[in-house]
């Protein structure tokens, strides 16, 4: 991103972020936690679809939830648009799909939001693009930044790029890569970022959030290329979440070699019922192949992870504490 994109962006938000200069070359956003220190939010991915597949429902229990944890914010693991992103600034999509769907007064709040594979067959720059945030000022999307909530840091990451069969077999779908060009250091910088602001960061959890799975029993499964690229930096840097979308579904495992959870929230629209593929039970902790959306509430000795059906039924509950001072 250049620098002028990232000064535009700086102004365009206002006061409400304070734009942290920082030897990490991400773009950075100040999100401050509750008075009390706490933080909460919804997840929910692979939404767009004009209301249809029950988005509508799904918005409807995420503005219930919403109100109840008085959310801080929300965060779309991507797919934000189907098929084929956004055609441009102005595409109706953006209402049609968002801005008229989500309506909620407890979904008022900011959403961070990340690129789906879907969104790389459409205008990227157009969801990049400030413009949006005029119409709706709770959108922001951006390939890769940093959201710094105090006892959370927040690192999104830009995976559709990663992915070599978008490249080497396309099928019949164009991907938008003009931004990512040349790939093999895009990728390069992107994990030496990411790298660098998970050594930096202070924040008691740490919690990493992209599109597509690491791990997975959905349809997608697992992504080789973020196995091999993004987990060993993840687990180099004791990351506490790996929050993502692609599989359409709700999902945790929990990882047998190391303190790692993976949990999907890709049930915002369209889902595939039965699409499952059990590959370790001692780390499938939970599968929905239904719609729905995730809650995280978190202090700062605790995390507690819910997932929600249509009609707003908790169907798991995980949580984890730490100590209040980690020896360090
Ligand atoms: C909407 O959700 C209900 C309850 O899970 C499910 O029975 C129905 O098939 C879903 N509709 C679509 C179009 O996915």
């Amino acid at each position: 991103m250049s620098l002028t994109l990232i000064i535009t962006f700086i102004a365009l938000l206002g006061s409400l972020y304070v734009f942290c200069p920082s030897s990490a070359e991400l773009p950075w956003f100040e999100h401050p936690a509750k008075p009390d220190g706490s933080l909460s939010f919804l997840v929910v991915g692979d939404w767009g679809r004009r209301g249809a597949y029950n988005q509508t429902k799904v918005a409807h229990q995420m503005g219930i939830v919403g109100e109840k944890l008085k959310i801080d914010f929300i965060i779309s693991t991507g797919d934000n648009f189907y098929d084929d992103g956004l055609t441009g600034v102005d595409d109706a999509a953006f209402f049609e799909s968002f801005v008229n769907i989500y309506t909620a007064p407890s979904l008022a709040k900011q959403w961070y939001n990340v690129l789906g594979n879907h969104d790389y067959r459409g205008d990227v720059e157009a969801q990049l693009s400030p413009v949006l945030r005029d119409i709706d000022s709770r959108w922001l999307c951006l390939r890769s930044f940093i959201v710094n909530a105090e006892i959370a840091e927040f690192i999104f990451v830009d995976t559709t790029p990663f992915v070599n069969k978008y490249f080497t077999d396309p099928e019949d779908h164009v991907y938008d890569w003009s931004g990512i060009q040349p790939r093999k250091s895009y990728l390069a910088n992107l994990l030496k970022d990411v790298d660098s602001a998970l050594k930096e960061s202070t924040a008691k959890w740490k919690i990493v959030v992209g599109h597509h799975t690491i791990k997975s029993s959905g349809h997608h499964g697992n992504t080789h290329e973020l196995n091999l690229q993004l987990l060993p930096i993840l687990q180099e840097n004791e990351v506490d979440l790996y929050i993502n979308g692609h599989d359409h579904c709700l999902e945790r495992i929990s990882s047998t070699e190391s303190g790692i959870q993976f949990l999907t929230s890709g049930g915002g629209s369209k889902a595939w019922k039965g699409d499952i593929d059990w590959w370790n039970p001692k780390e499938d902790k939970f599968y929905y192949d239904g719609q729905g959306f995730m809650s995280v509430q978190i202090t700062p000795t605790e995390v507690d992870v819910a997932f929600y059906d249509i009609f707003g039924n908790v169907i798991h509950k995980w949580s984890t504490s730490k100590q209040l001072y980690s020896a360090l």
